[in-house]
């Protein structure tokens, strides 16, 4: 095929349906088989939630689905941008394709999510990977049959990355891989520009579903058996604004709790300068909200904060630590922290671990800085050498690992409401599941249990999970 890129116009009035349609009948006269289509997330939740949406839609135009790329007619990578890492995993396994292609070259290959929405990558899919047929934002899902009938009509290379800015798509199918957890995104994209991170520029501004639409969507699911739900955003707590409704994050809890079931809520992620008095004591109320937050502090030092554009100081994060811890009966933390951020010192550093000592997170996601193109805080000055930051990174880890191991090692002698989600990875015969603070545990049982609510009473603990008895 000629490295022909076509870029796709806006398509805001256009007849998506048709398209689908179109793509089918398509299938029909050109494939002998069903065509099937590998599909694979390289992301946050959010990036997931897309994925379910994208396969959806792949399913309404009568693709199957394989896990194994030699038996693939499409493949579709949904990427992430956030640290380097990311990216290099992203380039080596469209490397790693080349040979599948060569074999089958009407394979058509797909890149869409965070990542291609940055200038710089799309240039070097252009020039380096011809393999890849069809490119897509985070904002043109809605748009892949049309991309996908205008590859297979004119066989040119599709680019849609246009930011129309319209938010979340409604009314797109969804195929779930989970029959008891649901992601149930409730905004997209990002206003707060920490210095640090390229989430804003590669999603878009923040926008709000509407409460009726989510509620809808949720209702729904609990209706067709989901035990949890997990309220998706990049910042769930500044959720409503620029609705025409009068709502907050608070009032969108009491909604989902209201509905009627046996189901858990969950929500990520809390942004600390947004958690309100308001919505600790919401948490508090409603019986079917965890008591498990998120609340990403990503350093304890006021100046590193100042610099990461965090606006809040690690005083006033502890403030509503202490506040959560006394109204919400048995609530948990977990947070991100960046290690190495441009100009962090020791002693920065150590204000980190002692707020870590102070919090008694029960889990951290940590993560060595990584610098972002086109972000603020790539162009400040970063001194100190890797192996100083990984030093301070396993320094971390270490402390971490005791604090987890010994609030585990509280839960021993009690009984904890386990929603099972599917068999133990220890041993033949066990089930796993997690507590209402989100700790794996895992216990004997038979698979029938899968998908309910159990009592399970914790005779160990581990680093990274609970062992128990399931009492009948
Ligand atoms: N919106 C969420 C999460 C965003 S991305 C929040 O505000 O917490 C998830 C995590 O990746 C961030 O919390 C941060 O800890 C980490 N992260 C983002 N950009 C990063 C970077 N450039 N280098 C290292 N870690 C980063
Ligand atoms: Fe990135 Fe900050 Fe937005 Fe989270 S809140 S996505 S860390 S800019
Ligand atoms: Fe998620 Fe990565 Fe995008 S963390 S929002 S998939 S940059």
């Amino acid at each position: 095929m000629a490295n022909i890129w076509q870029q796709q116009p806006l398509a805001a009035a256009l007849d998506l349906t048709d398209y689908t349609a179109k793509v089918k009948n398509y299938i029909l006269e050109h494939f002998e088989d069903l065509p099937l289509a590998y599909v694979h997330s390289f992301g946050c939740q959010q990036n997931t939630a897309d994925t379910e949406k994208i396969k959806g839609l792949l399913a309404q135009m009568g693709y199957g689905f394989t896990t194994q790329l030699e038996n693939a007619s499409l493949v579709l990578y949904n990427t992430c941008a956030v640290r380097e890492n990311a990216e290099k995993r992203v380039f080596g396994t469209l490397g790693a394709l080349k040979p599948y292609k060569r074999q089958n070259p009407k394979m058509v290959v797909c890149v869409c999510g965070c990542m291609v929405e940055q200038e710089h990558v799309v240039a070097k899919i252009k020039k380096s990977y011809q393999l890849v047929d069809i490119v897509f934002g985070t904002h043109a899902i809605k748009r892949l049959p049309k991309m996908l009938y205008e590859h297979f009509t004119h066989q040119y290379h599709v680019i849609d990355l246009l930011d129309d800015q319209q938010g979340i798509a409604e009314g797109l199918p969804i195929l779930r891989e989970d029959t008891i957890k649901a992601s149930v995104p409730i905004m997209n994209g990002c206003d707060n520009f920490c210095s640090y991170c390229i989430v804003p520029y590669v999603r878009g501004r923040e926008k709000s579903r509407k409460s009726e639409d989510i509620v809808a969507e949720c209702r729904q699911l609990i209706k067709q058996g989901y035990k949890e739900i997990l309220l998706l955003g990049q910042n769930v707590n500044s959720y409503g604004k620029g609705l025409e409704e009068n709502i907050n994050f608070a009032r969108l809890l009491q909604k989902v709790n209201a509905i009627e079931g046996d189901f858990r809520i969950r929500f990520m992620t809390s942004h600390p300068k947004d958690c309100t008095y308001e919505l600790l004591d919401t948490i508090a109320a409603c019986e079917k909200v965890c008591n498990h937050i998120h609340l990403p502090v990503q350093c304890g030092s006021d100046r590193v904060l100042k610099e990461m554009n965090r606006h809040y100081t690690a005083g006033q994060y502890l403030e509503l630590v202490r506040y959560a811890k006394e109204h919400i009966p048995n609530v948990t933390f977990t947070s991100d922290i960046i290690v190495g951020f441009p100009g962090e010192t020791y002693e920065d550093f150590l204000k980190t671990i002692a707020l870590i000592k102070e919090v008694r997170y029960h889990l951290l996601y940590t993560f060595l800085y990584s610098k972002r193109m086109g972000t603020r805080a790539a162009l400040m000055p970063d001194p100190v050498e890797a192996a100083e930051k990984s030093r301070w990174f396993n320094e971390l880890l270490q402390v971490q690992d005791a604090i987890g191991l010994e609030i585990n090692q509280s839960y021993v002698g009690k009984t904890l409401r386990v929603l099972i989600d599917g068999p133990g990875r220890t041993a033949e015969g066990t089930l796993c599941g997690r507590c209402e603070s989100n700790i794996i545990v895992e216990c004997k049982g038979s698979a029938a249990y899968i998908g309910q609510f159990v009592d399970v009473k914790i005779t160990q603990a581990f680093k990274w999970a609970l062992v128990g008895d399931m009492i009948i």
